[in-house]
């Protein structure tokens, strides 16, 4: 009997041993359970996974990139989902030309020929050899002495990518003046430094900031409200049977925090590359990520469809079209979503009168329009005419001018609320014939003022 449950143990271990290693869709081969110790390094398809296997830490590759990075992600979500990566900045191509490993008690990514770091932890130096990197059930890296736990260098919790995990925080250290940021990925495909981060505050309100480009801002929390644990201008986040968010505020540092009240649920915060930020849950029926909640929505991000971009603002959600007559620039960028690029002419201009205008009902008019004295629509639409650059123009009981490209064209209400015509500059063949891309916006011929 012993001899058969032992042999029948071992059976399942090597089963569960062997599914360990083979269910692994993205064929990587498993080195150690969790850690990484000095002298350890991984490369090429090895990984490291955590106690509870949560997550996988490892060089990977985002969709149909060339490129490869260290990062950190779901092991048991089934679509590749990337919350940490390291060289975010300086990907590489063949992963078994380098080693994560250590170098002066530091974590670095180690070319294997120049021995130089192309990305490294950066902490002033510690010659301990008992320095290792243990990944977390949790999904934070930590870096500490193994001879000590309790010694903690570096947590990947502090120096976050896009993504802020449970558990995790989001804050600002009162001591440095430092705000921790979250930094988008620059497209769906590219993890390097984007154009949107997510700041808590630096003059020490309890509001977090989204900036675009390190300097406009372009969304606020609003201050936190103690008591509906919710954000003034995301009263959203009251349907809270999810997730224990919390506000801490101390002579070191205020930060924000949250956990889920039901630890099998998956869940995580990331601030997307078009600026979005997106509290999200696993769904293990549809295997999709469901959105919680999600600020600012796309059409409130200033010129989030690019020049002669038009955001749709729908229902259930936004989304980027071009105006009639153009098409995208970067269609491959269009198709990841990331529209930032915006759009083109698909017929160039001739200027002066043989070209024509597309009305175009709305219920609001780009940002940004020059003024004029005139007095009627012929004659708003002569001094378009009259200007080569002119891109549009509108009459309401002013004249409205428009140069160069058309940014921030919101399509926000249907033109039975229209309440003005927008009229767009095309060459005369698009008016009689609009493309197919655009199709979607007929235009109308109710031209107002005519
Ligand atoms: C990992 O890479 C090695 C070396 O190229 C290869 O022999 C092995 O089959 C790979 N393992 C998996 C699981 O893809
Ligand atoms: C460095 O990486 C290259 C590319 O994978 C490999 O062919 C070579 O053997 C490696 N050299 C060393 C010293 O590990
Ligand atoms: C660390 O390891 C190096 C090389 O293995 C050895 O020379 C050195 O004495 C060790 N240092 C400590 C503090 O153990
Ligand atoms: C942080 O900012 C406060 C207020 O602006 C200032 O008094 C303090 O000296 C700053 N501390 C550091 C370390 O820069
Ligand atoms: C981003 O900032 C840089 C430097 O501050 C500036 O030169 C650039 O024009 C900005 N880009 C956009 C799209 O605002
Ligand atoms: C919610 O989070 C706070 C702070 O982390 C904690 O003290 C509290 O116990 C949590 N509440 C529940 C119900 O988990
Ligand atoms: C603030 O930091 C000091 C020095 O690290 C520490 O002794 C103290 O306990 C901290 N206070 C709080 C409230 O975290
Ligand atoms: C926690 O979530 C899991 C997975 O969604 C579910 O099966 C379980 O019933 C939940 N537990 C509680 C106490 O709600
Ligand atoms: C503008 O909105 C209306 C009403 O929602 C819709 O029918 C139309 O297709 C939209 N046009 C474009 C170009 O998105």
């Amino acid at each position: 009997m012993d001899t058969i449950g032992n042999s029948s143990w071992l059976f399942h271990l090597c089963i569960i041993l062997f599914g360990f290693v083979v269910d692994n869709k993205r064929h990587h081969t498993v080195v150690a359970v969790d850690t990484i110790s000095s002298g350890d390094s991984l490369t090429g398809n090895q990984t490291i996974i955590s106690t509870g296997g949560n997550f996988e830490l490892g060089f990977f590759k985002p969709g149909k990139s060339q490129n490869h990075y260290i990062g950190i992600w779901y092991k048991k979500v089934s679509v590749q989902t990337v919350v940490w990566v390291a060289n975010r900045d300086t990907p590489i191509l063949d992963p078994f030309s380098l080693k994560f490993t250590f170098l002066d008690g530091n974590l670095v990514l180690l070319n294997n020929v120049s021995k130089t770091p192309i990305w490294s932890t950066n902490l002033a130096s510690n010659t301990l050899n008992t320095t290792q990197v243990v990944l977390g059930d949790d999904g934070n890296l930590v870096l500490r002495d193994g001879s000590n736990p309790n010694v903690v260098y570096w947590r990947s919790f502090d120096n976050p990518t896009d993504t802020w995990l449970p558990g995790g925080k989001l804050g600002f250290n009162k001591r440095t003046n430092q705000s921790q940021k979250l930094i988008s990925w620059r497209s769906r495909e590219d993890p390097a430094t984007g154009f949107y981060n997510l700041q808590s505050d630096s003059s020490g309100t309890s509001q977090y900031f989204v900036y675009r480009n390190n300097s406009e801002q372009i969304w606020k929390s609003g201050e936190w409200n103690e008591e509906s644990k919710t954000f003034q201008l995301v009263p959203e986040m009251s349907l809270n049977y999810i997730f224990n968010y919390s506000y801490i505020s101390n002579v070191n540092e205020s930060y924000f925090t949250y956990s889920l009240y039901n630890s099998s649920i998956i869940s995580r915060f990331v601030i997307d590359f078009s600026g979005r930020i997106q509290q999200l849950t696993w769904s293990e029926t549809t295997q999709k990520w469901n959105l919680f909640w999600s600020q600012p929505k796309l059409c409130d991000v200033f010129g989030i469809c690019g020049p002669f971009g038009n955001c749709n603002q729908q229902d259930t959600y936004d989304s980027c079209e071009c105006l009639p007559g153009f098409a995208p620039r970067s269609p491959t960028d269009w198709s990841l979503k990331d529209s930032s690029g915006g759009c083109v002419r698909s017929t160039p201009l001739q200027c002066g009168s043989k070209d024509g205008f597309s009305p175009i009902p709305t219920s609001g008019l780009p940002d940004k329009p020059l003024y004029s004295e005139i007095d009627s629509a012929e004659e708003c639409k002569s001094a378009c005419e009259a200007t080569c650059s002119c891109s549009a123009y509108a009459f309401d009981y002013r004249c409205q001018l428009w140069d160069g490209d058309i940014i921030n064209f919101n399509n926000v209400t249907s033109s039975r609320y229209a309440t003005t015509v927008f009229y767009l500059r095309l060459a005369a063949t698009e008016i009689r014939n609009p493309s197919p891309v655009s199709s979607s916006l007929v235009p109308v011929s109710t031209a107002a003022g005519k």
